[in-house]
């Protein structure tokens, strides 16, 4: 009986959902669907390698092993893919352990690091959590890191220097030409962490872009690379960080172990299937060339995307505009303080994309940031 009347319930509950009045346009019905579209954190929309997958299959069944000769391959073959010895690279389920053992490793009262605002807090803020302090320095006005006052604000208590190249949530790239001669001109006491989450879908890629060059040559430098992105793994959780031993031997104290057995081997294969990531990074350059075309066309302004998403500058508080996506099933990106009419959105499929775009293009209207038809 109990069970009726809460079916009874259930079935009345979700029939006056679905006869509320829509909240979108007529012409946007047809793109009203019951699946949500998750451009708000930046997951890979394309897939991940089937290679990864067929590797977690077969190592199923050793489920009840520690990763031992599984995790010694897949620092192998990040160390071969970095050019580095195998004691500069330290996995992490994820590449936001290497973020946060660098604050735990660094923060204390008195001491400080220098960032940018907006960019990436995960670092930052349990930097501040810990009793150190943060310098936040404004981007410059092409919402780009500003070398010179990031140079301006060390002092003699600055212990590291965060740099997310390209920054989120602005997707902007400083020079790689200049980033190397600021790196180089930093005092050697002092860590400077880049963070390459983006990197391989910037102009040029990793091969124009990347420090580890820098990296490898340094005692101070430590780069933190992601398996999230144009790999397409976020829900694998791999990660790692790319660093002279004695950066990672202060890091370690903090460890708190390697990712899973079947991450470990799923990484492994994906690193292998160029092809696959070649793909997603050509399919994310492709999308979001259609997207800031379809901007151009709209006349509105935004960050040079250099990352799998684009950050506008919509004139609509950024909250606001989340709901108002939210309301048509969008799921956009967190509002970016202190810039607060901008929005982030990530790159998905074409698909989505398009959907996302005749949305944004209603509400634009809707709100007279653009002429109506
Ligand atoms: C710049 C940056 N760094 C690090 C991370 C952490 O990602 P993950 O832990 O999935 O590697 C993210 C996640 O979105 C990010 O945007």
């Amino acid at each position: 009986m109990k069970y009726k009347i809460n079916k009874l319930i259930f079935g009345l509950v979700v029939g006056s959902l679905c006869f509320q009045a829509p909240l979108w346009s007529e012409d946007e019905v047809d793109e009203v669907r019951s699946e949500p579209i998750y451009i708000n954190w930046n997951e890979n929309a394309f897939g991940y390698s089937p290679a990864a997958k067929v590797a977690m299959m077969e190592a199923m069944d050793r489920g009840n092993r520690y990763p031992r000769t599984e995790g010694r391959e897949l620092v192998e073959a990040l160390a071969a893919r970095e050019e580095v010895s195998s004691d500069w690279i330290l996995v992490t389920p994820g590449s936001g352990p290497v973020l946060q053992m660098a604050a735990l490793a660094y923060a204390e009262e008195g001491k400080n690091m220098i960032t940018v605002e907006p960019g990436y807090m995960q670092l930052t803020r349990l930097f501040e959590a810990r009793g150190g302090e943060v310098k936040y320095v404004p981007l410059n006005d092409a919402l780009e890191h500003d070398l010179p006052a990031m140079q301006a604000a060390i002092d003699e208590n600055t212990v590291l220097i965060y740099i997310c190249q390209p920054n989120n949530p602005t997707g902007t790239m400083v020079d790689p030409v200049e980033l190397k001669a600021f790196i180089e001109s930093v005092p050697e006491e002092v860590l400077v962490f880049v963070d390459e989450a983006y990197v391989e879908v910037a102009d040029g890629g990793l091969e124009r872009n990347s420090m580890i060059g820098v990296v490898r040559s340094s005692e101070n430098v430590l780069l933190s690379r992601t398996f999230s992105k144009v790999f397409g793994m976020a829900g694998l959780r791999i990660g790692y960080g790319v660093a002279h031993p004695s950066v990672l031997a202060k890091l370690r104290t903090f460890y708190m172990g390697p990712p899973d057995l079947l991450s470990t081997v799923a990484a492994t294969a994906a690193l292998a299937d160029t092809a696959h990531t070649d793909y997603n990074r050509d399919e994310y350059i492709r999308v979001r060339k259609i997207v800031t075309d379809r901007l151009d066309e709209l006349g509105m302004e935004y960050a040079d995307p250099q990352a799998t998403f684009v950050f506008i500058h919509t004139g609509i508080d950024a909250g606001e505009l989340q709901s108002m996506m939210a309301a048509r099933n969008i799921i956009i990106g967190r509002p970016s303080p202190p810039l607060t009419d901008w929005a982030r959105v990530s790159i998905g499929t074409e698909e989505e994309m398009q959907i996302f775009l005749n949305a944004f293009e209603s509400i634009l209207r809707e709100h007279g940031r653009i002429g109506v038809d």
